[in-house]
């Protein structure tokens, strides 16, 4: 079969399209005829060694797929664990295939796996937003941001505040049902959202960009508001003040979402419920590039340049 395999840490030229044996499922998993690969932004971490878990060599990246689960032919959504995804046949855990519903084009499916599922997660398990909160969706034009500027209202936010880098992304956010989208920039980052909420403080941000970002946008935080922490595509992790959290009553909470897995409550239920919103249209998966799979190293260029919108996927045949 055909894969995407890197022999070493490094940057994107280390992404090699290699020809290798079809995996063997091991205990507990199924083999899956890939259709399609996510890719996220965590890809491009684990690319250099640099996220949250350490990585082995070889290594072929991707978290996730969609295609025929190969026992029964169902088509499914499944999550590889962590590696695995860049090629034509993924071995994955069994108990992380999910039958896919008619209706729902497979690249618009993998939209909802990850980034979705985190989405959803950000607003309601780690934002805990209450009916009529603020909630402020950093990069909301990417993957996981254009899911939860549309998740954010439904699962109960008053307002919506996007933040984008570029006048199209803002646009994009908006078209989305952001009710305001500013600049991301750190700089005045505070006194924007401020203006954008009403002159008051926000009670919900989602960041994954970190750093100055991170420190503008706690200070724009209500009492009793939380900060949701899921990445830093700006690759400065914070140091936070006790004393000032304690001063503001305020919350900073993390978010990864391999806490997930082993817990079918964080997975079914959330899952259904996106396929729902999917397939009702009041959910609009954005597939912003489709890519053949020897582009792979180009997909993560693309991503981490900030050049791309929603999902990005590999056609693992193309
Ligand atoms: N914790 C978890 O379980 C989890 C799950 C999914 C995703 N994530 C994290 O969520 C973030 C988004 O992931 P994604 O896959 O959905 O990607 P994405 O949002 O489609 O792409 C990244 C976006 O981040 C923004 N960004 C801000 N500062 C950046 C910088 N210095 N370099 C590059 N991009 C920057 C860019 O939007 P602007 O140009 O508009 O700023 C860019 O388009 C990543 O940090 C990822 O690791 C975490």
């Amino acid at each position: 079969m055909r894969a995407v395999q890197q022999a070493e840490f490094g940057g994107p030229e280390v992404l090699q399209l290699v020809e290798i044996p079809e995996p063997i499922a091991g205990p507990g998993e199924v083999l899956v005829d890939v259709a399609l690969a996510g890719v996220n932004f965590a890809d491009t971490h684990q690319r250099r060694n640099e996220y949250l878990a350490a990585a082995e060599l070889p290594l072929i990246p991707g978290s996730e797929v969609v295609g025929i689960r190969r026992s029964d032919g169902v088509r499914v959504l499944a999550m590889t664990g962590g590696r695995g995804g860049y090629a034509q046949v993924a071995a994955v855990p069994a108990d992380l295939c999910f039958p896919l519903p008619d209706g729902l084009a497979d690249d618009v499916a993998l939209a909802l796996l990850l980034q979705g599922l985190t989405a959803w997660h950000l607003i309601r398990t780690s934002g805990r937003t209450a009916p009529g909160e603020t909630v402020v969706v950093h990069a909301a034009a990417g993957g996981t941001g254009s899911l939860a500027v549309q998740l954010a209202r439904p699962l109960g936010a008053g307002r919506v505040i996007a933040t984008a880098s570029s006048e199209d992304k803002r646009a994009l956010a908006v078209d989305l049902g952001a009710d305001v989208a500013v600049d991301s920039a750190a700089e005045g980052l505070t006194q924007r959202l401020l203006d954008a909420n009403g002159g008051r403080p926000v009670d919900v941000v989602l960041d994954a960009v970190g750093g100055e970002v991170f420190d503008a946008s706690m200070d724009a935080l209500a009492p009793f508001g939380r900060m949701v922490t899921y990445g830093v595509s700006g690759g400065s992790t914070n140091t936070v003040n006790t004393r000032r959290l304690m001063r503001e009553s305020r919350t900073v909470t993390g978010f990864w979402f391999r806490h997930c897995l082993g817990h079918p409550e964080l997975l079914d239920e959330p899952l259904a419920d996106l396929f729902e919103r999917a397939r009702a249209g009041t959910l609009r998966a954005r597939v912003g590039g489709r890519y053949p799979l020897g582009d792979a190293a180009q997909a993560q260029i693309d991503l981490a340049e900030r050049r791309t919108t929603g999902k990005l996927v590999l056609d693992v045949h193309a």
